[in-house]
Parts: structure tokens; C-alpha cells; sequence
């Protein structure tokens, strides 16, 4: 029997040294497109496809994290004082049900299968979701929200999954599945992590968003170092496989943005600027005065 996605888990434990200095003291997670930390994209994401319980696995350095989802009494106060109505609601979107939210600690950087390991006692018997926070979809119909409704009719494993050219297959998880078909549900017959260009088994890429059985969680007890010495989630799925159970690619409906990366960081900033009505005048007279100029400079 196929049971409902309650539980989320975001591997939020990396050093983020892409990003450094500002990641020195401040969790990568917390960087902001336009006003709103990544991490709040990756919630509001989880609660729109119906997800209850949310699980950090963090590091060392992290408890702004912590503070974030909170409670703000003062800032709180201040604001009903000032009659903000419209920013408190704001404020409140950052809020999380007592007990809703939990912290556990991954010790040493082991790899993604590892993080998501770290998890395994609170997720018990059930299936549950992954969202790796770096990479921001926007659409209409929210990724995993879409994926949710695709697990009801297939259940077992599944992945997110974008195509990618052959030069970027080194970056990722590549499906071995037939990327051209239609259906947005892509069967998965293996899975390999960041295979060089030219060794990939298509050209189907897995974005960060999972659905996952409470099985990858028992094969992760006992999971080896795979691809860069680290213990790899990609690994753990492709296991399902090889015991005849069931993956998914998931062809999503959206743009998704690298946000692990400078350039996908600053498109995604770029877009959802645009994408505010309050913004987009002033922003698109801007960048059309610039990107000329630009241009011109090449
Ligand atoms: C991780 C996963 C990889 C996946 C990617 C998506 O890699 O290991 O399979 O394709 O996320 O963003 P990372 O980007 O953490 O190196």
C-alpha cells in the first residue's frame, strides 16, 4: 500500500565554500534571492505538497538556520505596534508548528547518502521526500507537489529528472532511462553518479527532489563510499533497482536554477526579481540600460 508523503528531509550540513567568504559565517542556505532565504523557497516548496515534518540534517555553524524558523517575539511586536499588517504575514511564513521541525547533527561531511541517513530514525517505516535546497525550481505547480500526485500512481522511488548536455553529465546523477518519451514519468532501469562525458547512460539528469521508500534508508545502513570517496544517495536508489523495485524519473514542469553555483545563484536572483511585480519596471529598465553596455564590452 502506498502511503502519504508527511516528512521531508533537507540536507542542509554542507560548508558551501563555493560561496566563501559569506559563507563563512553565514549557512549558504540562508543566502537570499531577493528577500527570501533559499531554505524558504525549499519549505514553502514541501508545505505546498503537503509535507507536516520537516528534518534538517545540519553541521557545525548552522543555528541560523535554527533561529530562522523560530519565533521573533520582539520583531513581532514591533511590527503589530506599526500596524505592518502585511509584514507580519510575511514574518509568519517563517514560522513552523511546535514540534514540526527537527535538527539532527551529520558529524563529518560523508556524502548526501550519508546525510540523509543521519534521518533514518525519524523517518521510520514511511516514505518521504528530499529537497536539496541549492537547486530552486520555479513553477507554477510547485516540483513536488507535481511529483507527489505522480508517486500516487506509481509509488516506489522517485527522482526529479532534467535533460542536460553531454558536457554536464559529470555534475550529476544520470538516469539510465529513455529520455525522449513523452510521459513525464520516465521508467529507470540504473542510475550512475556524476559519469564523465561520453560514459553516461542518457542524457537525464537528477535535479534535487526526491520520493523515497523507507528501503533506501536500509540499504544506506550499510552503503560503501561511491563517486569522490562519499557515501551517494544515487548509489542507494540504483540499489532499488538491482532488487527489482520500482524508480521513477520525473520530468518536472519549471525552470530550475543552480543555486550551488555564482552564475545560477545570480539567474535565479535575475528571474525572481522580474517575477515581482513591485520590482520588474524599474528592474528590466535597468537591465536593458546594462546589458547593452555589456554587450558592447565583449
Ligand atoms: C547531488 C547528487 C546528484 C544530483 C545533484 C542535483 O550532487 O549527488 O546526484 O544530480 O545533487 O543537484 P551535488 O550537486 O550535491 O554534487
Amino acid at each position: 500500500m502506498k502511503r502519504k508523503v508527511t516528512k521531508a528531509v533537507f540536507p542542509v550540513a554542507g560548508l558551501g565554500t563555493r560561496f566563501l567568504p559569506a559563507t563563512k559565517s553565514v549557512p549558504k542556505e540562508i543566502m537570499t534571492l531577493v528577500d527570501r532565504p533559499l531554505i524558504q523557497y525549499a519549505i514553502d516548496e514541501a508545505r505546498a505538497a503537503g509535507i507536516t515534518e520537516f528534518i534538517f540534517v545540519t553541521s557545525r555553524g548552522k543555528s541560523a538556520l535554527e533561529d530562522y524558523f523560530d519565533n521573533a517575539p520582539e520583531l513581532e511586536a514591533e511590527l503589530r505596534r506599526k500596524n505592518k499588517t502585511e509584514l507580519m504575514d510575511t514574518l509568519k511564513t517563517t514560522y513552523m508548528d511546535s514540534g514540526a521541525i527537527a535538527y539532527i547533527r551529520q558529524h563529518r561531511p560523508m556524502g548526501l547518502g550519508h546525510a540523509v541517513w543521519c534521518a533514518r530514525r525519524l523517518i521510520g517505516n514511511e516514505p518521504f521526500a528530499v529537497i536539496l535546497p541549492d537547486d530552486v525550481i520555479a513553477a507554477d505547480k510547485p516540483c513536488l507537489a507535481q511529483m507527489v500526485e505522480a508517486y500516487e500512481e506509481t509509488g516506489g522511488c522517485m527522482v526529479a529528472a532534467m535533460r542536460v548536455p553531454d558536457e554536464m553529465t559529470s555534475s550529476y546523477g544520470i538516469l539510465d532511462a529513455d529520455s525522449g518519451t513523452v510521459d513525464r514519468k520516465v521508467q529507470v532501469r540504473g542510475m550512475v553518479e556524476k559519469p564523465a562525458s561520453g560514459e553516461a547512460p542518457s542524457d537525464l539528469a537528477v535535479i534535487g527532489r526526491y520520493i523515497l521508500t523507507p528501503d533506501v534508508m536500509n540499504t544506506l545502513d550499510s552503503a560503501k563510499a561511491g563517486a569522490g570517496g562519499e557515501v551517494q544517495l544515487t548509489d542507494a536508489i540504483a540499489e532499488e533497482i538491482v532488487n527489482g523495485r520500482l524508480v521513477h524519473g520525473f520530468r518536472f514542469e519549471g525552470e530550475r536554477f543552480d543555486c550551488g553555483s555564482k552564475a545560477g545563484f545570480l539567474q535565479a536572483t535575475v528571474s525572481f526579481a522580474l517575477a515581482r511585480p513591485e520590482l520588474n519596471e524599474e528592474f528590466s529598465r535597468f537591465l536593458s540600460d546594462i546589458v547593452p553596455v555589456a554587450r558592447a564590452a565583449e
